[in-house]
């Protein structure tokens, strides 16, 4: 850790670590990336190409319990780790075009996401963060304090039923380890606002989708191969790009629960 290099990527979210090798790293440099992510909500480590499926497995494991996904698949090596592939004919990405968090649906929902770049395009394809804490930080007191007060339904889409597909959670959720509120809410799995009628779910919904996204809480990453990228799922949401047609991108990602109590 004493050879860890941090630069903060803006002023809203994001930290470039130099210096790690994920493949190797102890207990206490796991606790420390834990630390990071409390602080900088992204972090970007990259020249990891030597992580295996058994290191990305482990330093997943150290976030909590590795989420296997019912409907999106894995590599043949592991069920926990998932395939994020764009082939050059098709037309949607992984993401769906849709700024989310990963697997708000779930109880627990997801506490850390860790992505390592395999193939990429020439250009394009890189992914959008915002810091949905920030977001909750900049509403006025009286939003603030109305929006906590709430709870959203989160589903994963056309499937209501089946193993941990439908969740209710804060609207602003408390982060477990800093005590933060965020924004938790994402068009891409929230349904509506339990305690609202649904016109004012939409556009309370739509406020909230706007004003989390604005550029002020944003950052950019552009990939490379090899690169990792680990985002807490709690304070931020992401987008990722759709403009590399005919062109091949496939990552691999592993997503840590929240860990209970
Ligand atoms: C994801 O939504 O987890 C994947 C993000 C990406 O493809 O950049």
């Amino acid at each position: 850790m004493n050879d860890w290099t941090v630069t903060p990527l803006a002023a809203s979210l994001g930290a470039r670590i130099d210096g790690v090798r994920l493949a190797e790293t102890d207990d206490a440099e796991l606790g420390a990336l834990q630390d990071l992510l409390n602080e900088h909500h992204v972090l970007v480590v990259s020249g990891q190409d030597e992580l295996s499926v058994a290191d990305h497995l482990r330093v997943g494991e150290s976030f909590g319990d590795l989420y296997v996904h019912p409907f999106i698949d894995a590599i043949p090596e592991h069920p926990a780790i998932l395939q994020v592939i764009k082939e050059p004919d098709d037309t949607e990405t992984f993401g769906g075009e849709l700024w989310h968090c990963d697997l708000s649906f779930t109880s627990p929902p997801a506490a850390v996401s860790i992505l390592h770049a395999c193939e990429l395009p020439p250009i394009g394809g890189d992914t959008l963060f915002a810091n949905t804490a920030l977001a909750f930080d900049w509403l006025s007191p009286r939003l603030q304090a109305w929006v906590s007060e709430l709870t959203a339904t989160h589903v994963y889409p056309e499937r209501e039923e089946g193993p941990s597909t439908a969740a209710t959670h804060p609207v602003a959720r408390i982060h477990p380890r800093s005590g933060r509120r965020a924004l938790f809410v994402n068009p891409a799995f929230v349904t509506r606002i339990v305690e609202l009628e649904r016109e004012e779910s939409d556009t309370l919904l739509s406020f909230l989708y706007a004003h989390q996204t604005q550029p002020e809480f944003q950052i950019r990453i552009r990939w490379e191969i090899g690169q990792v990228v680990l985002w807490d799922n709690r304070t931020t949401v992401h987008y990722a790009m759709n403009d590399y047609p005919g062109h091949r991108r496939r990552l691999q990602r592993v997503t840590a629960l929240e860990r209970r109590g």
